[in-house]
């Protein structure tokens, strides 16, 4: 391996960072030494009805999987992001809202906010709306996407954001599983110039069977672009939030009941609803929000994700907002009217703090540095990645040509599951290595296991899991309890597992490797290798797929299928393109393969599993060493899909 540089701590960070590299350590010990006296400390950053006096109730032992924080208290999220700023910090800004169009952009104040936040609530309660129900919002990037998360948690429904850019089937198996009774939606999104017919999407998810326990479709006015009505159903977000008070009681809610569920891909069958709690979560969020991010009065933060992931929901929504922060929300995407718009926003608004994936950072390398350097970025301080290992050479162009040496770096690695940052360096009080994520946060314990679960010491590489609980840890699977048991706790009996591997050098720093088991990350997004070939042998044309990931310059991974046909179907090129439209309408944007290779027949063992590390190879190139091949029931299909490989 090459010589790995290390940045010692910065000028800047030195002076005024909250915590120094003697600090972390000494508060990191004491919330290991005493997990239960830490959090009953840090549980106060948030603003609690009746407070809690008990701290942790936790087990990952394979039977009695249970997780529960802070479980005799009662709050409501929202006053903590909303009511309790409003005496000093009413008329601050809490959300610069930017615009897909650059001369498009907005304030809102946190009494803007609250008000905006009641009104909906309100809304959604005259419409029977209650504690308990799941809401599902499939929205784009606009203020109102934060509202309508907020005014659910100020009522106790659950919501269940969906990415704009999932199908209306997606979204139907998402309604169905959770039996979401109400869609909060806009007319059209806007991205990169180019509207996304969100309203059609849901009218036609709402068509399918599994969805009728939606009664209302909320729709907020983006661009007044053609929709279909249904009378009845369908409610103008204007309309009813006009007619409705700006003042709504915050619902008391216990600090384990729902806050909201994500669907995330896996390694098998559909999405499953991450379920995260009130109380826990929020402490978690904001916590690594503030301390991460080096959060202080008076910065502003851009977190580019979209709020349709849980980056979105803790760094633009949850975590920034408890803290009082000014939280930038940003509508369209980095090359949009051109590559330099990142930092053109950057200097309009003077973010400080800027948090993006390396996949935008790799394609904006892409197009050089000249897009870059044609703007000022003084107002930069901070830069953080996440949603991806980073690859050294990015890292090192997001640290000289973006932050031009004087921004720390933070490479942020945590999931869905874990509701916020786990392994990451802290700005005054780690000094960073190009594309290691570095140390734990407090409370938290990474270890790494091999194959078998033994711990292992020292430096080392192996499975990436979690010896004890933190209070931002997803509950469960919604309406599965045994599924979250056996996805995260049956591998490695004790601990939770991650389904990352990682590798540990001689400073204790974590190097994440990437995924284990059969998700992909493309784009940083995750995306299961079963959905795709469900999504791809749904077709009438097909009668198998296999699936496998592939290294990508941008993407990070890219999606290659090996596709065989049913008898009288032709592989032509235009079936290729068919096949891809199709996993669209199946699944969305994220899930069509880049390539896809004819396969007479795909590997299999003799008990009928697909050989996948065999694929990856093929996928990959390398061809030369295919490993054991003498499991295989047919292994002449190797060679011909070698041979089919080259037309690729
Ligand atoms: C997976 C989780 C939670 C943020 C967005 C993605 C990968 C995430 C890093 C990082 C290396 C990372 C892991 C993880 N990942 N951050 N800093 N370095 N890998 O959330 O969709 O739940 O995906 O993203 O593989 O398991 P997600």
């Amino acid at each position: 391996m090459s010589e790995i540089k290390t940045y010692p701590v910065n000028d800047y960070f030195s002076e005024r960072a909250l915590l120094n590299e003697d600090q972390y350590k000494a508060m990191y010990q004491a919330s290991i030494d005493d997990p239960e006296a830490f959090w009953a400390e840090h549980g106060k950053r948030i603003d609690w009805m009746k407070p809690y006096s008990k701290i942790k109730d936790v087990s990952y032992a394979h039977d009695d999987v249970h997780i529960k924080w802070f479980y005799d208290g009662t709050l409501n999220p929202t006053v903590s992001c909303l009511d309790r700023h409003l005496e000093i910090k009413g008329d601050q800004t809490a959300i610069i809202w930017e615009g897909d169009d650059p001369t498009q952009d907005a304030k809102v104040t946190y009494r803007e906010l609250y008000h905006k936040v009641c009104r909906l609530a309100n809304a959604l309660k005259a419409r029977g709306i209650k504690k308990g129900d799941v809401v599902t919002i499939y929205m784009p990037m606009v203020v109102e996407a934060a509202v309508a998360m907020l005014a659910c948690a100020r009522i106790g429904a659950i919501h269940s954001v969906i990415f704009g850019g999932f199908s209306p089937e997606s979204i139907a198996g998402r309604v169905e599983d959770c039996q979401s009774n109400c869609i909060i939606t806009a007319d059209e999104g806007v991205r990169g110039g180019k509207t996304i017919p969100l309203k059609n999407n849901v009218d036609e998810a709402l068509s399918k069977p599994g969805a009728a326990t939606v009664k209302t479709v909320v729709v907020y006015e983006r661009t007044k672009g053609d929709i279909e009505w249904t009378e009845g159903r369908d409610v103008w977000y204007h309309e009813i939030t006009e007619a409705a008070s700006d003042d709504c009681p915050a619902e008391e809610m216990s600090a384990e009941d729902p806050l909201f569920i994500l669907y995330t891909s896996g390694s098998t069958g559909k999405p499953k609803g991450v379920m995260h709690t009130c109380g826990g979560y929020l402490v978690y969020a904001s916590m690594t929000h503030e301390y991460i991010f080096d959060y202080q009065e008076g910065d502003i933060y851009w977190c580019t994700a979209d709020v349709g992931w849980i980056t979105g929901h803790s760094y633009i929504v949850y975590g920034p907002l408890a803290n009082g922060a000014v939280t930038l929300m940003f509508e369209g995407v980095p090359n949009y009217p051109d590559v330099s718009r990142c930092w053109q926003v950057v200097d309009k608004h003077q973010v400080n703090v800027f948090y993006t994936a390396p996949t935008a950072i790799r394609a904006l390398m892409q197009a050089g540095d000249e897009p870059v350097k044609s703007t000022s970025r003084k107002s930069l301080r901070l830069l953080g990645t996440v949603g991806e290992p980073i690859n050294p050479e990015a890292w090192e162009w997001y640290y000289h040509v973006v932050g031009e040496e004087h921004c720390t770096i933070v490479d942020t690695w945590w999931q869905t599951e874990t509701g916020g940052v786990l392994i990451t360096p802290l700005p005054g009080a780690t000094p960073v290595k190009p594309g290691s994520a570095t140390r734990p946060f407090f409370g938290v314990q990474p270890a790494i296991v091999d194959n078998e679960g033994n711990l292992l010491d020292g430096v080392c590489e192996g499975n990436l899991v979690m010896k004890d609980s933190w209070p931002g840890q997803m509950r469960t699977v919604y309406g599965d309890h045994q599924r979250f048991i056996e996805t995260y706790f049956s591998t490695y009996k004790g601990y939770y597992f991650s389904g990352d591997g990682a590798r540990r050098d001689e400073d204790n720093y974590y190097w994440i490797t990437g995924r284990v088991d059969d998700v992909l990350n493309v784009s940083g997004h995750r995306m299961g290798t079963a959905e795709v070939e469900s999504a791809l042998v749904a077709h009438p044309a097909t009668s198998e797929a296999a699936v496998v990931g592939y290294p990508h310059d941008i993407k990070g991974q890219g999606i290659y299928a090996y596709v065989t046909l049913k008898k009288g179907h032709e592989e032509t090129d235009e079936l290729i393109q068919e096949l891809k439209d199709f996993v669209r309408s199946e699944i969305g944007g994220i899930a069509v393969p880049d390539i896809i290779q004819w396969a007479p027949a795909v590997p299999k063992t003799r008990s009928g599993k697909i050989m996948r590390r065999i694929l990856r190879k093929i996928a990959c190139n390398e061809l030369e060493n295919m490993g054991d091949t003498s499991t295989l029931a047919d292994p002449s299909v190797v060679d011909k899909l070698i041979e089919n490989r080259a037309h690729q």
